[in-house]
């Protein structure tokens, strides 16, 4: 046996050899691709962790805003909620004061009905008074005087009148027309006459007239034939009973008449006088206001309607009667002024001016 190797062997061992090679190659390769897929498979777990990472941290972020805004609604639900208390405590307060003043009004409503149900009371037991007076019995028939107006022809005139009174300012006023040579009419209510009847008696003894204002100061429209004769009858007594004689002249409470009240004043003997300057002095109560009145409104023949129930009225008066003398103006009585300026006086009828 010889140690020396054939070719065939040699053949056998390169082929040994080159398979040993392929085969490390193969090796080599295999562990080059092991290793690359182990780089990869780390390099994508490390990347996929990263991201999962920063995911958790957004989302882990976008909880927090949610908590936070979670927080904040909570907080707004609550504000709402108080609030919502608040409105319904105000409501519940609201509707008890609603219950309250529907209580009072419901109590001033009763209250009303029974005042009207006492005034309708009061109106019929007027009514009743007044039907059972006797009919046609008129009192106090005047006499119409005659005026002598020749001092009085061509002149511009005006007539002041006060009603409603007398009160405790007309002596004041007395003094200062008789001062100034001034007259004037006073339609005195019969009920005050007694308590001022020593004004009333000056008035006429100082050359001014007194006319009949009526007893109580009622609306005489409201009254029957008998119950207008009853008024004006009983103040007329009244008058009567203080200075000597019936009044000739009478003016209606309010300026208030309709056909039974003249019918009255024909068969009484006297005309009705009303107006044509009022000077709204129970009204403003302003020395001012009346001048203003009066100065704009009168002019020659003119009746003036004032109240001597007011200082301020009568301050007025004083001051108006002045500027009136000034300005040429003569002061006199209403029956002058008519008797001068209408000549003929109707009994019955209405006179609004001179
Ligand atoms: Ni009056």
């Amino acid at each position: 046996m010889s140690n020396t190797p054939t070719v065939l062997d040699r053949t056998e061992n390169k082929e040994l050899t080159r398979g040993r090679r392929a085969k490390r190659v193969w090796f080599a390769i295999l562990a080059c691709v092991a290793v690359l897929a182990l780089v990869a498979s780390a390099t994508f777990a490390v990347n996929f962790y990263l991201n999962l990472q920063e995911q958790q941290r957004l989302l882990n972020g976008q909880a927090d805003s949610l908590a936070a805004l979670q927080q904040t609604l909570n907080e707004q639900s609550e504000q709402i909620a108080s609030q919502q208390e608040q409105l319904d405590a105000q409501e519940s307060k609201l509707a008890e004061q609603e219950s309250k003043i529907a209580e009072q009004e419901s109590v001033i409503q009763q209250q009303q009905d029974t005042i009207n149900k006492q005034k309708d009371t009061i109106k019929n037991q007027e009514s009743t008074i007044d039907s059972l007076r006797p009919t046609e019995v008129v009192k106090g028939v005047a006499t119409y005087p005659d005026i002598d107006v020749t001092r009085l022809k061509g002149k511009k005139l005006v007539a002041l009148t006060f009603d409603d009174g007398p009160s405790t300012y007309t002596s004041k006023l007395l003094d200062a027309l008789k001062k100034r040579g001034a007259k004037a009419t006073f339609f005195v209510v019969g009920s005050r006459a007694n308590s001022y009847a020593s004004l009333i008696k000056r008035m006429e003894a100082e050359g001014h007239v007194v006319g009949n204002h009526s007893q109580n100061h009622k609306n005489l429209n409201y009254l029957s034939a008998a119950g207008v004769a009853a008024e004006m009858g009983d103040s007329a007594e009244r008058i009567k009973s203080i200075i000597g004689h019936y009044p000739y002249i009478m003016r209606c409470p309010g300026g208030n008449y309709n056909q039974t009240v003249k019918n009255y004043a024909k068969a009484a003997n006297m005309p009705i006088i009303q107006w044509s300057v009022d000077t709204a002095d129970w009204k403003y109560r302003s020395k001012a206001s009346v001048l203003s009145y009066a100065k704009r409104g009168i002019k020659d023949g003119s009746i003036v309607l004032m109240h001597d129930l007011y200082s301020t009225t009568v301050d007025a008066a004083i001051e108006l009667i002045d500027y009136l003398q000034d300005q040429g103006y003569t002061l006199v009585t209403v029956p002058e002024l008519l008797a001068a300026k209408c000549g003929t006086v109707e009994m019955g009828k209405v006179y609004f001016h001179g």
